[in-house]
């Protein structure tokens, strides 16, 4: 078990013009990996106020796993990945490389997403896209390696070779 925090990053949503149909795809897809949803919220596009409750999770609340939606576009505000980039200690370009990669295999639109992932503390931050569809498709890449990714993350993980059955 680990603890997520999702964290929906949308000016409409945050103003209550929006259902936020992606927050409860991340929730009903990493519950199923026995993820218990320990926080959740939706922010406007502000880098700070991101930053912010990105820290207070880590920080106060030690949440092992926290996953963002929306905000990693090209428009001017579009701010998620700076954020993220603002708080994590250390960078994990795997997440979003694989991510890219694989969607850009179903939509061509996929390569506009700049969203990232790293480390702050024992948590790992993960930046998704905005749409629902986008949500699903990426999550499906990463899900597989998600449950070694938290046992490593906490120190519970033996050896990494064993989980590839070596
Ligand atoms: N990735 C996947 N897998 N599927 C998608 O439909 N949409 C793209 C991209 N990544 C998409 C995707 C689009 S259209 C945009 S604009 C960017 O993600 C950024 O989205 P965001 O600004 O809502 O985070």
């Amino acid at each position: 078990m680990f603890t997520l925090g999702i964290l929906t990053i949308s000016d409409k949503g945050w103003r209550g013009e929006r259902e936020d149909q992606s927050g409860m795809a991340i929730r009903e897809i990493l519950t199923s990996l026995d993820a218990r949803v320990v926080k959740y919220d939706v922010v406007p596009d502000e880098r700070e106020v991101i930053s912010q409750r990105l820290r207070e999770w880590v920080d106060d609340v030690g949440i092992d796993l926290i996953v963002t939606t929306g905000g990693t576009g090209l428009s001017p505000r579009d701010v998620t990945p700076e954020a993220t980039l603002d708080v994590v200690e250390r960078i994990a370009p795997g997440f979003a490389e694989a991510m890219r990669a694989e969607s850009l295999k179903k939509t061509p639109t996929a390569i506009l997403s700049r969203g990232v992932a790293g480390i702050r503390g024992g948590s790992l931050i993960i930046n998704l896209p905005g749409s629902p569809k986008a949500v699903r498709q990426c999550l499906e890449v990463i899900l597989p390696a998600l449950p070694h990714a938290m046992e490593v993350l906490k120190g519970e993980a033996v050896e990494c070779a064993k989980e590839e059955g070596a």
